[in-house]
């Protein structure tokens, strides 16, 4: 009985002992060190390689290093049947919702425009409305959209969530798909934390950005492929948006030549919103992948139909 490991981190050793200690009766395998694909039966990866997974035709389980499991769904060979858990620790929450909660709060005081101005020696005072006359729109209220939402919550914001399916929050009036309009109407920045699947590719496009008020501002920390890059810069340029924070990207790392970069009103950062922390996330994966062998109830379990 097996596990394979497939991770791009420089850490992959320290994962395998890692998990090793916390699985001892499942040995524990790098990838590129399997001898015996069929008696693989869990496989702990980040984004494999595609075609990968369906040679091991005794899985009974695959687990995603993240909240995310479009890398894994990416690989069209792999059969439909394998359960996959994602890994929403709380470290991955609590990360994402200081993500969040941090660059709302650097749109909602204009604080870009305030660092932009000291590197131009200026002293630029801007009065900004309260927290309470600003509305925001977290688009996606799984897990880590949920604790986001309730944050900017107890900061005092206005807040709106969408959502494919009906969610009910306390004091967050939540939208579902065919309302999606009239949440947009409102959100002056507008948060992204969806999961990629075939519906929510390309959903941030010109179409949705001009249904936002003037002069929102947007925050991706979902999928670079839900943004159509071209339709951003555009409407940056017609300042209908005005500042775009993204974390993820079409291509990561980020091209050096890629306009993004350079773009006065984006922000970039590396894909850092909400990282794994080996230590409490392998104790998570440990927890969660024993559960299911012991046929317990695992909450993060997927719906692979949704894509989530
Ligand atoms: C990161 O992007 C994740 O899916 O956890």
């Amino acid at each position: 009985m097996s596990l394979v490991i497939h991770l791009k981190s420089a850490r992959r050793d320290w994962w395998k002992s890692h998990l090793q200690s916390l699985l001892p009766d499942i040995e524990c395998v790098l990838w590129d060190e399997v001898t015996n694909p069929d008696a693989i039966l869990y496989a702990v990866v980040w984004k494999p390689p595609a075609g990968g997974l369906a040679t091991f035709k005794n899985l009974q389980c695959i687990v995603s290093v993240g909240a995310g499991i479009d890398h894994v769904l990416a690989d069209k060979a792999l059969p439909e049947d394998i359960p996959i858990i994602r890994t929403t620790g709380s470290d991955l929450t609590q990360r994402m919702r200081e993500y969040v909660c941090l660059h709302v709060l650097l749109q909602h005081r204009q604080l870009m425009a305030t660092f932009a101005a000291q590197r131009n020696q200026q002293w630029a005072p801007a009065i900004t409305p309260t927290a309470a006359d600003r509305t925001v729109g977290v688009m996606g209220l799984g897990k880590l959209g949920q604790s986001a939402a309730q944050s900017l919550k107890a900061l005092g914001f206005k807040v709106v969530g969408w959502a494919r399916s009906h969610h009910q929050i306390d004091g967050i009036t939540c939208y579902t798909e065919a309302e999606l309009s009239r949440f947009l109407q409102q959100a002056e920045i507008l948060v992204c934390l969806l999961p990629l699947t075939d519906t929510t590719e390309n959903i941030l496009n010109k179409d949705l950005f001009q249904q936002l008020p003037p002069g929102a501002a947007i925050i991706n920390a979902g999928r670079g492929e839900q943004l159509v890059e071209q339709d951003l810069i555009e409407t940056l340029d017609s300042s209908q948006l005005s500042h775009a924070t993204l974390d993820v990207f079409r291509t990561e790392p980020l091209p050096a030549d890629h306009p993004f970069w350079t773009h006065p009103s984006i922000t970039i950062t590396p894909h850092i919103a909400s990282l794994i922390d080996p230590e409490s996330g392998g104790k998570e994966i440990a927890r969660n992948l024993k559960a299911f062998i012991a046929g317990k109830t695992v909450e993060d379990l997927t719906n692979r139909k949704r894509g989530y």
